[in-house]
């Protein structure tokens, strides 16, 4: 199905013309399933086409990207099988997630400043490399980094803890910085070309929303910046689904009042992002270098809380 869905671009289908291709991009359409799943009216007020006119490209989007079709407990009982889980390199963080950060899905960072987010990230990105025995996925990793917090120097420090040979830990995490929201739309794009080459076992967004808070500001923007995150969300899911891939995406909640966005302490996105996230991890700071990761909202594990520690060779329990 997903070799399908990649042959096929948005050009493919009736009525779209440069020009409407590209307001369609502009709007987040940027693959033929994102309009499969669409509504007419959603794709009217993107690309200022009639309803008929976004029906019918609605329809010929689900034939080719297959939509609509049942698979059986048993396909899905496969896949499920296949489910990978990449170690935090605590025990106890570990634990709290069944055994790691599980392919197929979206993990969820969400936290204050100076949480640990950025530094779990990092530690994932040595640890999928890791063979399926130690812990890992035997895979490399991709880094979309939109706040310049990617530290070559830290992952080094982490692949020695391990014995692992920092340089080739370094060649197989593939680092982009996102200079703003669209872009870093875009390079989940490039992640899906560049992964039919070169295999990836993680795919990081650190931050998922700082871009989006910036640029959406106000009550007006909501609607906007949030119809941008679900797209954005959906991509990273269909990834993770295609490569046996965890998505990992950071969250920072401000400690400080943010007068457009209501409640300080929740995360952005709101319902979309969590909705969206199979997994969600509460990070706060503890004593020194401990913290306080606590699971929110699985579908298949208890809520919890582990009490990890963030050291020069990484996170430990
Ligand atoms: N080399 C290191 N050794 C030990 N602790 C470190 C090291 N580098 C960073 N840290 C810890 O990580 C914390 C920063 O976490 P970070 O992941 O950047 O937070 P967030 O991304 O949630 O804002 C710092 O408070 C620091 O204590
Ligand atoms: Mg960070």
């Amino acid at each position: 199905m997903g070799k399908e869905i990649e042959t096929h671009s948005i050009d493919d289908l009736p009525g779209v013309g440069p020009a409407t291709a590209e307001k369609l991009r502009d709007a987040g359409y940027t693959d033929v399933m994102s309009i499969a799943v669409s509504s007419p009216k959603e794709l009217t007020d993107a690309a200022e086409i009639g309803e008929s006119t976004g029906a019918k490209m609605i329809l010929q989007a689900r034939k080719l990207a297959n939509i609509g079709e049942f698979e059986t407990g048993a396909v899905l009982m496969d896949r499920r099988s296949k489910v990978g889980r990449i170690t935090t390199g605590s025990k106890t963080f570990d634990e709290l997630l069944g055994g790691g950060f599980e392919t197929q899905s979206i993990i969820e960072l969400f936290g204050e400043f100076g949480s640990s987010k950025t530094q779990i990230a990092h530690q994932l990105c040595v640890t999928v490399q890791l063979p399926k025995e130690q812990g890992g996925m035997g895979k490399g990793a991709y880094f979309i980094d939109t706040e310049n917090t990617f530290r070559p120097e830290r992952i080094v420090q982490m692949a020695e803890a391990l014995d692992l040979d920092p340089e080739e830990v370094l060649e197989n995490i593939h680092v982009a910085r996102a200079y703003n929201s669209s872009h870093q739309m875009l390079l989940v794009e490039k992640v899906v070309e560049m992964a039919k080459e070169k295999p990836g076992g993680l795919l990081i967004v650190d931050s998922l929303t700082a871009h989006f808070r910036a640029e959406y500001v106000g009550r007006g923007a909501l609607a906007d910046r949030q119809q941008k995150l679900n797209k954005h969300m959906h991509d990273l899911l269909r990834w993770s689904d295609l490569n046996n891939g965890a998505v990992c995406v950071t969250n920072q909640v401000s400690s400080k009042p943010d007068a457009f966005f209501g409640d300080p302490t929740r995360p952005i996105g709101g319902h979309i992002v969590g909705h969206t996230a199979t997994f969600r991890i509460y990070l706060r700071k503890s004593k020194g270098p401990k913290r306080i990761a606590r699971l929110i909202d699985s579908p298949h594990l208890p809520e919890g809380e582990a009490v990890f520690t963030v050291k020069q060779e990484g996170i430990r329990n």
